[in-house]
């Protein structure tokens, strides 16, 4: 019998603690043992739940206790979730976690420190919820050099963008059921403005090329601006509008990572990922493009992570060697604007079509009903982002109003 503890009783936590009592048999078989959760920690009592008997206060009850071997970190933010997670590696008990705000900024430290204890730092919840990406890209795949990877990394997002296309829902009604159903972050901002689908990248970017990619060094833009005048245009163009988080080795060593808006085509494997669903293409050089897919979020998808990574703990004798990466210099990640790209613009402006081809020549331009006369909406060549911001300024500078800049990608 292994005793794990819980902290955190939240959406995931509350998943954990019912998926190790509900599927409890068939978790013996493939632990070997029975696993059974000792212990949730959590800040509040839960005298109505039936694991209300398990709740404790203080963290240092699961610290001390020899019994607890694995312990599983579902309670989310930097502290004292980083706190207690280093304490516990350095106490030779391996922790598991659907944090992935903790593992995108300090995850070298936490699999340094698992390391250096022999135990194990697992977070297969933390990308892509129920969808197993983590143990797939540095196990299965190992083999390959990953060449790039990008995916569509927020439930929450997806799902609003979803609601609005298909059902005319408000932006504010999408995200209220959102929330209702447990996908959204506890400040939804994280998934609106593409901090969420931002940690992801970096852990899956960090995973596959062995340096830590630091948010913060990651050109994010969210999905608040995103108009149905533009779902309307990508519709023309032949695809859809998307929140895509993607990865890319340079021919100097160096990473391009980047999380935005794209116009993704119809015939994308990603085009079709909707709702909550995530999907996550990895295009590595001996498979081609692999794609993973499956629900982002929500409270059994996620605990169904958590859970496997509880059983690899509880068999794993050593500190698992592939699931590592090392810390890294300031400029691992270039910087965005040298990267090429295509653009959809959007703008108004009394000669808007002229202006247009006097700073872009020949382009395509799109068509949507009901345009306004004054409206031109087109697709740029391809440039790096820097000279592409100087086309937009000159055409702005011209008496042009840019009303929506969106990439285009060719996934
Ligand atoms: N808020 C996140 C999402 C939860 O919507 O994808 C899962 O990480």
């Amino acid at each position: 019998m292994k005793k794990i503890a819980v902290m955190g009783f939240g959406v995931v936590g509350s998943g954990v603690v019912e998926l190790c009592d509900k599927n409890a048999a068939s978790i013996r078989r493939r632990a070997g043992v029975d696993v059974q959760v000792k212990y949730i920690l959590d800040l509040r009592d839960f005298p109505e739940s039936p694991y209300g008997e398990m709740v404790i206060h203080d963290f240092g009850t699961i610290l001390n206790d020899p019994e607890i071997a694995v312990v599983a970190e579902v309670m989310g933010g930097l502290e004292p979730a980083f706190r207690y997670s280093k304490e516990l590696l350095c106490a030779g008990k391996s922790v598991v976690t659907s944090n992935k705000e903790l593992v995108a900024q300090k995850g070298a430290e936490l699999l340094r420190l698992a390391k250096e204890h022999n135990v194990n730092y697992l977070f297969e919840a933390s990308v892509g919820g129920g969808i197993p990406i983590i143990r797939p890209l540095h196990m299965c795949l190992a083999a390959n050099e990953i060449n790039e990877i990008a995916g569509i990394l927020n439930g929450t997002t997806n799902f609003i963008l979803t609601k609005m296309i298909r059902e005319g829902m408000s932006f504010a009604e999408a995200l209220a059921l959102a929330q209702q159903l447990g996908y959204a972050e506890r400040n939804p901002a994280a998934d609106i403005e593409g901090t969420d689908a931002c940690r992801k990248i970096c852990i899956l970017a960090s995973l596959a090329y062995g340096k830590h990619v630091y948010p913060q060094e990651v050109h994010t833009e969210g999905i608040s601006n995103i108009t149905l005048r533009d779902v309307q245009y990508a519709g023309d163009w032949g695809g859809v509008i998307k929140l895509i988080g993607r990865a890319r080795r340079l021919p100097d060593g160096r990473l391009s990572v980047m999380v935005s808006p794209a116009f993704i085509s119809h015939e994308s494997q990603l085009a079709t990922v909707d709702d909550v669903f995530n999907g996550i293409l990895v295009r590595a050089d001996a498979t081609g493009d692999v794609v993973f897919y499956g629900k982002g979020a929500g409270k059994l998808p996620t605990a169904s992570a958590v859970v496997g990574d509880v059983i690899d703990c509880v068999k794993a004798e050593h500190t698992i060697q592939s699931l590592s990466w090392s810390d890294s210099a300031a400029d691992t990640v270039c910087d965005y604007r040298q990267t090429p790209a295509c653009f959809y613009l959007c703008c108004r402006g009394a000669k808007a079509v002229q202006a247009v081809r006097n700073v872009f020549g020949s382009v395509r331009f799109l068509h949507r009903e009901g345009a306004p006369a004054e409206e031109a909406a087109f697709i740029t060549p391809e440039g790096t982002e820097a000279q592409l911001a100087a086309q937009i300024k000159q055409l702005e500078s011209g008496g042009t109003e840019i009303l929506s800049a969106i990439r285009v990608l060719d996934y």
